[in-house]
């Protein structure tokens, strides 16, 4: 993609965490960012920390869960900024914490989660994708977790979830080729947020990355021309030496 100046970005879960830190490093390098979340006074009080240091970005509250959302965030997206460049599914949950056995999810837990992390993702890039195509440019990129990969006991229904992203975005990316939109799964790694002391409130956060680090990691990764459709890609790669 090499310059982000002048994109305009759609990013889900972007009132706290990774997504708000997206938000940041992608309009910082010019980007106009369209923010999505569920609590309406978070998501306003990023947007507005962004509009202070003259960034250009926009909130829609909404549950990207919810099948009757996915028209209206789309809808205003276009609204607020016309062309979406960039989608980042960003939002997610663990399911019903503290973490427990597959066993011991209740099925409805995991279709929930199902819901969160996978539908309704797969929902609003169908909604978004359409134009990308037609025009022959964009980017779909998905936030894995190592939890798609590893077998980690109690982390079932999210890694479960993760997978089924990490593949949905892979045939995606085959089937969009001829298209013009690059689609990419990444995994962020380790990073101290909400989620993560959720999910292990024992952990060190001195043993985790920045949500900050990270973003700025993402936001390389977009700017580098060879990004390779399809492919899974850790965040860590783009990191600077330092
Ligand atoms: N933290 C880690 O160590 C780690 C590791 C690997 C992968 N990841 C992945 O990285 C991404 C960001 O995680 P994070 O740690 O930054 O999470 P986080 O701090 O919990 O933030 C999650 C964000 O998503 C929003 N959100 C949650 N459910 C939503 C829904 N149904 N609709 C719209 N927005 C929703 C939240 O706002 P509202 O509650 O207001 O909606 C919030 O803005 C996730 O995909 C996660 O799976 C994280």
């Amino acid at each position: 993609m090499n310059s982000l100046h002048g994109k305009n970005v759609v990013i889900t879960g972007a009132s706290k965490g990774l997504g708000a830190a997206l938000a940041d490093s992608l309009s910082a390098r010019g980007a106009t960012v369209v923010l999505v979340a569920r609590h309406e006074k978070a998501l306003d009080e990023v947007v507005n920390a962004l509009r202070a240091k003259g960034r250009k970005a926009f909130g829609i509250p909404a549950d990207v869960a919810d099948k009757d959302s996915t028209h209206r965030i789309s809808g205003l997206a276009a609204a607020m900024v016309g062309r979406v460049d960039v989608l980042i599914h960003n939002a997610s949950t663990l399911g019903p914490v503290p973490l427990r056995s597959l066993l011991d999810t209740e099925c409805e837990d995991l279709a929930a989660v199902l819901e969160t992390n996978l539908v309704g993702p797969f929902r609003l890039t169908k909604a978004l994708v359409g134009p990308m195509a037609l025009r022959k440019d964009g980017t779909v990129v998905h936030i894995s977790s190592d939890a798609a990969v590893e077998g980690y006991a109690n982390w079932g229904a999210y890694g479960a979830s993760k997978a089924a992203g990490d593949q949905l975005h892979r045939v995606l990316a085959a089937e969009l080729s001829a298209a013009g939109v690059q689609v990419i799964n990444v995994d962020p790694g380790e990073m101290d947020t909400d989620m993560h002391r959720d999910a292990l409130p024992e952990a060190d956060p001195k043993t985790l990355k920045t949500p900050a680090r990270v973003a700025e990691s993402i936001a390389r990764m977009l700017e580098d021309g060879a990004l390779v459709s399809g492919s899974r890609v850790a965040a860590a790669n783009w990191e600077r030496a330092s």
